[in-house]
């Protein structure tokens, strides 16, 4: 799979327009998830090898609708709009969790989640819902700490090792990863991962 031949799709405001417009008893889908501003837009584009894919910001909450894009023929990787952005009003957010819930319970094509955490603030209450949600859902999870950049050599080590520790309960099924979209940390491993996934 080369995942620089990754283009963009569709843009859907909800899980019902996503459903309705790429019905998901079709094709292979991977989710990323996680708080605004973690660096899942960048991430995409690192990934790719692609300057403006995915559209990021400084200003948290940028990704406001469902973007999906596609690697190869039914590959689809998901850009989900970030969860936790302070300034969205209580019953916003709540709106948001709970699709993202049924998203990731539901949504049929899924096989595997990214759940993206600033290496700084890893493992906030609702990163772990989301963990909680896709591995209760059989789904693999790769835990991916980003702007791994931002930290020295041995913090970094720590936080990762802190992360996995935390998540160590699940087994198998939560992998941990630091990455920086900058300096391309990490990338190798979240490829593979990736083509693991589609190619089952
Ligand atoms: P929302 O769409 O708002 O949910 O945000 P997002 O998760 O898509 O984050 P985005 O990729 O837009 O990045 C947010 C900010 O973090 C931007 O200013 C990026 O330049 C910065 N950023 C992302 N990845 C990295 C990284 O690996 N290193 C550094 N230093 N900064 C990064
Ligand atoms: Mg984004």
């Amino acid at each position: 799979i080369d995942f620089r031949k990754t283009h963009f799709v569709i843009s859907a405001p909800d899980i019902e327009h996503l459903e309705q417009n790429l019905p998901g008893n079709d094709g292979i889908e991977i989710a990323f998830a996680g708080r605004s501003n973690a660096g899942k837009s960048s991430a995409l584009n690192a990934l790719t090898e692609q300057k403006n894919l995915a559209r990021t910001s400084k200003t948290p909450g940028r990704t406001q609708l469902i973007n999906v894009f596609e690697t190869a023929a039914g590959c689809r990787l998901v850009d989900l709009p970030g969860y936790g952005f302070a300034q969205v009003p209580l019953a916003m957010k709540k709106k948001w969790q709970q699709a993202l819930g049924e998203y990731l319970q539901h949504r049929e094509c899924l096989q595997g989640v990214v759940v993206l955490m600033d290496i700084r603030h890893p493992l906030k209450d609702l990163d772990m819902q989301m963990v909680q949600w896709s591995v209760e859902s059989q789904l693999p999870v790769l835990v991916l700490l980003t702007k791994s950049d931002k930290l020295t050599q041995s913090a970094r080590m720590k936080t990762v090792n802190d992360v996995r520790k935390a998540l160590a309960n699940f087994g198998d099924a939560v992998r941990v990863e630091g990455f920086s979209s900058l300096k391309g940390t990490g990338k190798p491993k979240v490829l593979s991962i990736l083509t693991e996934w589609f190619t089952g």
